[in-house]
């Protein structure tokens, strides 16, 4: 299913928004003009990943450190051993857009 986001949601480049959707609360990244969404919340215990630090593809998890590759999900080290559900952005003439 699609859902459009409101057209003020877009981060800045290279910068994060928090947005709550359809129930879920997501993270949207904005790395060098390309958009990614993610669950905001970490699989090892459930930080705000929007309260961490965007660095490059991955997001830092606030509390532990693991990285998050905003393309998979995958965490990059431990202690975090679980994917991050990752959502697909479809950016169109009429706006920006969610799979969920
Ligand atoms: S809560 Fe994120 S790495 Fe521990």
């Amino acid at each position: 299913m699609l859902k459009r986001i409101p057209d003020d949601a877009r981060p800045e480049p290279n910068r994060m928004r928090r947005l709550h959707l359809d129930g879920l609360d997501i993270l949207l990244a904005n790395v060098d003009g390309r958009l990614y969404a993610m669950d905001n919340r970490c699989p090892h215990e459930d930080a705000s990943l929007y309260n961490g630090a965007l660095k490059g593809h991955c997001v830092e998890c606030p509390l532990h450190g693991s990285r998050f590759d905003l393309r998979t999900g995958e965490p990059q080290e431990p202690p975090a051993d679980t994917a991050v559900r990752t959502y697909a952005v479809i950016e169109r003439d009429d706006g920006i857009y969610l799979e969920l």
